[in-house]
């Protein structure tokens, strides 16, 4: 047959790419490059070593930042209050790029190298099947063989390779959004991680002693500038990983639901979507009506978790995201924030759209709204509660 494969170069699809060679398949790694620099690092050469017998490395970070990115800040997607979903919005993308390459080389099968515990497996099947219907057939080595992380590094071996060392005790997925860190001593919920689980951050503790200032403009909810000079989302989103890293925020520690009916305990950095979704929502809160507000809340919870669900693909989300959209029209301005050895405060925000009036909020401007006006307005507002307690014999 021949297998369009979902390569990144790590333990598992490496051990896929030797096995299914093993068994005789024509094999087509394909590696979308999301942000995940060191390691793209030699993986053409890897892959090739391995017995591929072509390979593509599709660059496909601007548009993930543009389409995927930039959505995940106007929607504050964040799962279950926490995870900024890193993992979660790359998965569609690469695997419509698969797929696209599946169609262009006439494949048989696919094939990625996730579990059958993980959410993974969801979104890169729902999107699979979304793009090649059932004529193609999707191959998980992993999930169908229950391979372990210790056989996948034996196949490894025994086809005279040497099994990737840094991902001997975690399964880490990077891209430009996030790193998400599992397994190895994170399984036990109630250890703290350990320092050589982090790579984006620094230790809290060992941060400087200066706070970092910060101020990011937004264009329409999108993240447009940092202290005055405009920058594309790429090179925002990589600089404040870096900035942001350095002062020890970004780190996020959860018991998370899959999709698979499991709790997991998941670790990750994610120094620039915190930042960034944190300012959003502030200048969100400048702008919007409490109505607004309130509803805007229910439509970023629900797009966060189809996203994280695995249903990228569920027409719902479009609708979501249409409203979305609409609503950040007004999320204009600036926001200012303050690092300082691994907490985030915002400390100042402005807005064009902003119906905020210093001279209406002032204690010393005394005219407005007058006494009578507070008092028939606090007594109709009342009304409902006083009426009903007092049903209820609960007042006099
Ligand atoms: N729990 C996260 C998610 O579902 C992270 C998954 C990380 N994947 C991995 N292969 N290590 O999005
Ligand atoms: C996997 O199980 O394949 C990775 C983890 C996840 O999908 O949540």
């Amino acid at each position: 047959m021949k297998v369009v494969l979902a390569y990144s170069g790590g333990l598992d699809t490496s051990a896929i790419l030797a096995l299914l060679r093993e068994q005789g398949h024509e094999v087509i790694t394909v590696t979308v490059s999301v942000g995940q620099e060191e390691e793209l690092e030699g993986i053409e050469e890897k892959a090739y070593k391995l017995g591929a017998a072509k390979h593509y490395t599709i660059n496909a970070v601007e548009e993930f930042a543009e389409k995927y990115v930039s959505m995940a800040i106007k929607a504050n997607g964040l799962y279950e209050d926490k995870y900024p979903l890193g993992t979660a919005l790359a998965r569609p993308l690469i695997a419509e790029k698969v797929a696209e390459i599946a169609k262009k080389e006439g494949a048989d099968a696919v094939a990625h190298g996730c579990t059958s515990k993980g959410n993974d497996q969801v979104r890169f099947d729902t999107v699979l099947k979304y793009y090649l219907g059932d004529d193609i057939k999707i191959i998980a080595p992993v999930r169908e063989l229950g391979l372990t992380r210790a056989q996948a590094a034996e196949i490894l071996r025994r086809n005279g390779f040497q099994p990737p060392g840094r991902h001997k005790t975690y399964s880490i997925d990077e891209n430009l959004w996030s790193r998400s860190i599992e397994g190895g001593p994170l399984d036990d919920p109630l250890t703290e991680p350990p320092e050589d689980a982090f790579a984006w951050t620094v230790a809290p503790e060992k941060a400087p002693d200066q706070p970092l200032y910060l101020e990011i403009g937004f264009e329409k909810g999108i993240p447009v500038s940092v202290n005055g000079e405009k920058m594309d989302l790429v090179k925002i989103v990589s600089m404040l990983n870096r900035l942001v890293g350095a002062h020890g925020y970004g780190r996020v520690d959860h018991i998370e639901n899959r999709v698979v009916g499991l709790k997991s305990r998941e670790v990750y950095e994610a120094p620039a979507a915190l930042t960034l979704i944190e300012a959003h929502k502030d200048l969100e809160k400048t702008v919007y009506t409490p109505k607004e507000l309130r509803f805007k809340r229910i439509l970023d919870q629900e797009w966060s978790d189809l996203v994280y669900q695995g249903l990228w693909i569920e027409p719902l989300r479009a609708t979501i995201e249409k409203a979305i959209d609409e609503l950040n029209r007004w999320v204009t301005g600036v926001v200012k924030v303050k690092v300082y050895k691994g907490s985030l405060r915002v400390v100042g925000r402005w807005s064009p759209y902003s119906s905020y009036s210093r001279e209406t909020i002032d204690y010393n401007h005394g005219w407005y709204p007058s006494d009578e006006e507070a008092r028939g307005f606090i007594t109709i507002w009342s009304l409902h509660s006083l009426a009903a307690a007092k049903a209820r014999g609960l007042r006099g």
